[in-house]
């Protein structure tokens, strides 16, 4: 695992923006050939979002041929509903770039027949070989896209109910009214988000330092699911100095050196 760590939110949103436009340039996406990108939301991804926006304005990547599978979606939210992560995705990101509306898939949070919406949406990643870099952002419990703590680690795209944990610290995007938020939502499994050639997950602020000891410290644990990580062969963490808090300081170095050695 790479855990690249950085000074601040800002720093962490420009590195990963910077990453993605060199993976999408570097495919040389066509129509017969997308690259295809994980998408997450919350509050992590906003900043590498407007950079990727940024870049796109000054002509540094097209989106004409890239198709992008997010990780999840509340159930019973209209896409019109303004948490729903159908809106959050066009207003933050889709409506400001070049991307073809039939390459955008997100699961529908509306649908009666869920199976039949997840067993779609895995047979449509499939349809495109594998997922080429899937972005995510990490819960304070250390979940990644809706898979919380007990997630089977080989999970696919289903529902899940949300820890209390989960529905406490998304409140905030409710007016702080937990009554308001979601208690299930469709998401990919663990196993699809591995499934991905390449895996890179956003973590800021002191909130994520839990998480983040268990994930690159801990042992693997479907109690930490962001833990499994350490079993993909191209994983990578961006974090900010307040991420790594509870990191031991040899640790730290260790990562701050490597790619100091390596990447610098
Ligand atoms: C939600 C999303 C996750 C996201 C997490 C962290 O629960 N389903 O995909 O990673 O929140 O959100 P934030 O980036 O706002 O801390």
């Amino acid at each position: 695992m790479r855990v690249i760590i950085k000074q601040d939110y800002d720093e962490c949103a420009q590195w990963a923006a910077n990453y993605v436009v060199y993976k999408i340039n570097r495919f040389r996406p066509t129509a017969e050939k997308p690259f295809v990108l994980g998408l997450p939301t919350g509050s992590s991804p906003i900043g590498m979002y407007k950079e990727l926006i940024r870049l796109y304005q000054a002509g540094k990547v097209s989106f004409e041929n890239v198709v992008t599978f997010n990780m999840d979606e509340y159930i019973g939210l209209p896409p019109a509903h303004h948490e729903s992560y159908h809106f959050f995705m066009h207003e933050t990101f889709f409506k400001h770039i070049n991307i073809k509306p039939q390459n955008i898939n997100i699961l529908n949070g509306m649908t009666t027949d869920y199976e039949k919406e997840c067993n779609n949406y895995e047979a449509k990643i499939k349809s495109y070989g594998k997922i080429n870099l899937f972005i995510g952002g990490v819960g304070t419990d250390g979940h990644i896209a809706f898979n919380e703590p007990g997630s089977s680690l080989t999970s696919r795209t289903r529902v899940k109910t949300l820890t209390m944990e989960t529905i406490r610290s998304n409140a905030r995007f409710f007016n702080n009214d937990i009554d308001l938020v979601p208690k299930t939502a469709l998401t990919v499994g663990v196993g699809t988000i591995t499934d991905a050639e390449e895996v890179m997950i956003i973590a800021t602020g002191n909130t994520k330092a839990e998480a983040l000891k268990h994930g690159i410290e801990g042992s693997i644990s479907h109690m930490w699911p962001i833990s499994i990580l350490q079993m993909h062969q191209h994983a990578f963490i961006v974090c900010d100095d307040a991420a790594t808090a509870s990191l031991r300081p040899e640790t730290i170095k260790y990562f701050k050196e490597i790619e100091q050695r390596t990447h610098g």
